[in-house]
Order: C-alpha cells, then structure tokens, then sequence
C-alpha cells in the first residue's frame, strides 16, 4: 500500500467552477474573489478579508498595512516556515526569535517579553500545525508593549481558541492556500483578515499595485501585483465550503492515531485539543530520537512522511549569516527540529491507510 503525506482534492465541481470564472469573470479580482472573501472573513468571524496571491504576501501586508517597516523588529517562532520571517525581512524588518514551549511548538508567551527590545514592533505568532498559540498571553503581553500583533495562521484555517477562529484573535491573521495546507486553491493564494477598516483598505490596495480606489491608473501609495485570480478563488469558494467536514474528519483521524500509538517506542504524541483549543490537524506529527531511521523505515513501506522542520529560520543559511544566529540560542525550537516527523494526514485518510501507517511504526519498534 502507499500513503502519501497529503493529498490535495480537486472535484469536478471545483474544476468547473473554475471554468466557469475563467469564462465570465475578469481573470483577476472578478466576483469570485469578492465571493470568496466574504465567505471566508464568515468563517473567520472576522469583518474584513482580504485575498492576496499567498501567504506570505498575506503576512507582507498585513504588517505593513498596520505600520510595520523597515528597521522594525518582528517576533515571531524559529519553528515554522521561512515565509514567516521572509515576509518582512523582504522589506527591511528585522528578524526577531524568542523559543517555543513543548506543550504546543508555538511562541511561548514565557519568553516573548525577554525577546522585546527597543526596535521591536510586532509579534508573529504562528499556529503551527493547526495548534492555535497562547493567544491571551501572547495578546496581554503586546498590549502593555504597544507592539502590534500579526498571526501566522497559514496552517491553521477553521482552528478555534477560546470559542474564536484563528484569524480573528489579533490585529491580523494570515493565511495561505498553498495545496497541501486543510483548504487551497488550485495553486498559490492567501487571504489577511482583520476587523480594522484603515489595514483592510491599505491591504486592498496594496495588492493592486498601490491603486487608489474608484481609480482607473492612480496610484497614491507604493503597493504589489498580489492579487488573487479568479479562477483561483472560485476554487477556494468551494474548497472552504467542506473545510469544516474535513477539518472533523482531520480530527477524527488524530484521534485514531493517538489511540493507536499512545505507548508505542519513544514516540510523543501531538499536543492535544482541549476545551479551549480546538486544532484542526494539518500536520499529525510525532516526536521520536530515532526520527531519521523511523523516516528511512517508512518511507520503504510507501508511508509518506515530512519534516516540519529541519533547519529552525534562525539557522537557515540566509538567516544564520546575515544575521550572526548560532546554534543553542533557541533550545526547544532546535530540539524539535531534530525530533518532530509527521505522518501522512489528509480529510479522506482511511481507517485502512491509517492501520496501515500504525502497522509500520509499530513494526519499527519492533
Ligand atoms: C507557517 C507558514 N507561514 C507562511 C507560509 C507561507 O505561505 P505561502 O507558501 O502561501 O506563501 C506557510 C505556507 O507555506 C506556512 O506554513
């Protein structure tokens, strides 16, 4: 049997939804993308949404749409995807790290306020996996700081704290479509959210080249060409109304996973849901010592497996020289980069293909 690590759906539906925007829309910013906000800032509880060309240029806004600039220090978490840091370093912002905590991999609100200095303006939590951040410490220590919060929330799309949806726990969430994550787009894409109507406006013509509204070719701010096909939305349109069923059937499969290898070898299970946090599984992953020979071993049954992360940014080759980063300076990030693996999770994994991963690992250990 093979069992890949993720596996994007594409209905006939979603294609001829597609089609159906490329035959009747503008190609770029048509109804479907405004469809599509609109339903996604719902979803978010959020008033206002966004949709960018991705991620991270998600993130690029949203910081600078609420004032962030060069020479300005952005906090955000080591363990995660280079884009959380790119999106600011590209224009100037400096790199800023504090550790995460081994409860849930996100920013740890214990060591955020000895990471503040005087040139630090933001903080980044990111929502690793579809775990949600601590985000009421994180949000109390900002506040008495000044400093703006902006979350990564690329991986974390329907998740909930405290009966609210990621998104909407902040100045700004951020989200990416890229096709592995629990919703895409048929390609790259992203979406800010926020309930501010001053970054709402300034991430809306920011994605258009800077355009002033209303305007045909005036342009009264400097902006980028990050708008979102419509193509592409037309698809997010119907991808986000099944996140919720996927995301259950993503929480389904956890729990089978967790039931099947609590105890098994070293093996520590993901950080569990709780009353307040309801993640939502992008990734399940596993934290061993033998995580390469488990990899080795895996991937020779046909069990794709990934890993979130190897190299934590600060010790990416393009950070650690730039900005004189060493090794020991963020221990547990470091530490999971060397122990976390993730196993193949997706909205339709069968029970089979589930016993099958579990029959693997456990045959490892053996
Ligand atoms: C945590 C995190 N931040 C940022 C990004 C950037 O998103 P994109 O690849 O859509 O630019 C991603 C996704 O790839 C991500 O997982």
């Amino acid at each position: 049997m093979k069992v890949p690590i993720a596996s994007p759906v594409m209905t006939e539906k979603m294609i001829e939804a597609a089609a159906n925007a490329l035959r009747n829309e503008r190609l770029t910013l048509g109804e479907s993308v405004f469809k599509f906000e609109d339903a996604f800032a719902k979803m978010c509880g959020s008033k206002y949404a966004i949709a960018v060309s991705s991620g991270t240029a998600a993130l690029q806004l949203a910081l600078q749409a609420n004032g962030i600039k060069a020479g300005d220090r952005v906090i955000t978490s080591a363990m995660s995807f280079v884009a959380s840091s790119n999106s600011y370093v590209v224009f100037g912002g400096l790199p800023g790290f504090a550790d995460v905590s081994e409860s849930d991999y996100d920013l740890d609100p214990a060591k955020l306020a000895g990471a503040i200095d005087g040139k630090t303006k933001a903080v980044m939590p990111v929502h690793l996996y579809g775990q949600p951040a601590k985000m009421d410490e994180i949000n109390e220590i900002a506040e008495k700081r000044g400093l703006i919060v902006v979350e990564d929330a690329c991986q974390a799309h329907g998740a909930a704290y405290k009966g609210r949806r990621a998104g909407n726990l902040a100045d700004a969430g951020c989200f990416s479509f890229y096709p592995t994550k629990n919703m895409h787009v048929g390609g790259d894409g992203g979406m800010v959210t926020t309930n501010d109507d001053k970054v709402a406006d300034l991430c809306q013509r920011m994605r258009h080249c800077g355009r002033k509204k209303g305007s045909n070719y005036e342009h009264d701010i400097i902006g980028y060409t990050y708008r979102l096909n419509s193509a592409n939305a037309a698809i997010g349109l119907e991808q986000l109304k099944m996140l919720p069923e996927w995301n259950e059937k993503r929480r389904a499969a956890a729990k089978i996973y967790d039931s099947k290898l609590k105890g098994v070898g070293d093996l520590a299970l993901p950080p569990q849901p709780t009353k307040d946090i309801q993640p939502v599984f992008h990734l399940y992953t596993l934290r061993t010592k033998k995580r390469y020979e488990l990899k080795a071993h895996l991937e020779s049954k046909g069990v794709g497996v990934g890993l979130n992360y190897e190299i934590p940014i600060h010790l990416q080759p393009a950070y650690k020289e730039r900005f004189g980063y060493n090794a020991g300076m963020l221990p547990v990030s470091e530490r999971l980069c060397k122990e976390v693996i993730a196993i193949p999770m997706f909205q339709d994994i069968s029970g089979e293909q589930i016993d099958y991963v579990v029959e693997c690992v456990r045959e490892f250990y053996k």
